[in-house]
């Protein structure tokens, strides 16, 4: 039997992975992070299956329910917000399951970076302007900085910043950007994307602390960087009229001329 870490998506119940939902349906027993994870996508599991909201667990109570479960064989459906690569706590879990020889499975989720980017209907990697995403946050009380990893780091490089858990320092945020992007770098708050209740706010390193209302005081992202303003960018290569390439040649002497797609079969 085995546990099977699901990333249930940043909010909206469509945005779960169509093997997310039939392994949740096939799972006896669900055990989900409550804060996030919205209550339809427990709508996919069956009829009389058990299902734990671990929002107020412990991580030995949810590592027992989990090996409990398994041992009366019953495969466990484990539900986290968003994709499971980043802040899921699935690391910790994972190494207490294998270390009591619990077999585990994972299936990615629509993470809440490319939902807000998605609300926002912006690229973050516009050419010219950024090129890389930094999925960061700032230090809280559950967990803090690694040295070398701060904003101010990161801010040097001049990439596209996607700060997560850090809705309620803004102020510091704001702080230890303006130096490296300017007070007129734009910046976008998403709170909540995906949700019913989802807000954008669009504004500038300087003017956005007083433009965010207080209530936006968790469940947001802040987006920086200049492709956040979603102009004065370049055009790629990749579908320029005369780039030469693998799909379209533009010469007959062109290294792409002879290539053909079977020439890459096995
Ligand atoms: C514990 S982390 C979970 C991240 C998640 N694993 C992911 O893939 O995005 C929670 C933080 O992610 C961000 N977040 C999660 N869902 C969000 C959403 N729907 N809209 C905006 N931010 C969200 C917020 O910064 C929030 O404080």
């Amino acid at each position: 039997m085995t546990v099977h870490f699901i990333g249930a998506g940043p909010g909206a119940p469509d945005l779960l992975t169509l093997r997310g939902r039939d392994i949740i349906a096939a799972c006896p027993v669900c055990l989900y992070a409550g804060s996030l994870v919205p209550q339809e996508i427990l709508q996919h599991c069956p009829k009389d299956a058990e299902i734990i909201n671990t929002a107020a667990m412990d991580l030995n109570t949810i590592i027992e329910a989990c090996v409990t479960a398994t041992k009366a064989g019953k495969d466990v459906a484990r539900l986290h917000s968003g994709d499971l690569s980043v802040w899921s706590a699935m690391g910790e879990q994972m190494r207490r399951l294998r270390a009591a020889d619990v077999p585990v499975s994972v299936t990615p989720g629509v993470p809440s970076f490319a939902a807000a980017a998605a609300a926002l209907g912006t690229e973050l990697t516009l050419p010219g302007l950024a090129q890389s995403v930094v999925l960061t946050r700032t230090p809280g009380r559950a967990s803090s900085m690694p040295e070398g990893e701060s904003l101010t780091n990161f801010a040097a490089t001049g990439a596209t910043l996607a700060i997560h858990l850090s809705i309620q320092n803004l102020d510091t945020v704001v702080g230890d950007l303006v130096p490296s992007y300017g007070a007129d770098c734009p910046v976008a708050v998403v709170y909540r994307a995906s949700w019913p209740d989802e807000q954008i706010i669009r504004a500038t390193l300087a003017t956005i602390a007083d433009v965010v209302t207080p209530e936006i005081a968790r469940t947001a992202l802040i987006l920086v960087g200049p492709a956040l303003a979603g102009e004065g960018f370049d055009e790629s290569c990749l579908y320029s009229t005369d780039y030469d390439r693998r799909y379209r040649p533009q010469t007959a002497d062109s290294p792409w001329a002879s290539w053909s797609e079977k020439d890459e079969q096995p």
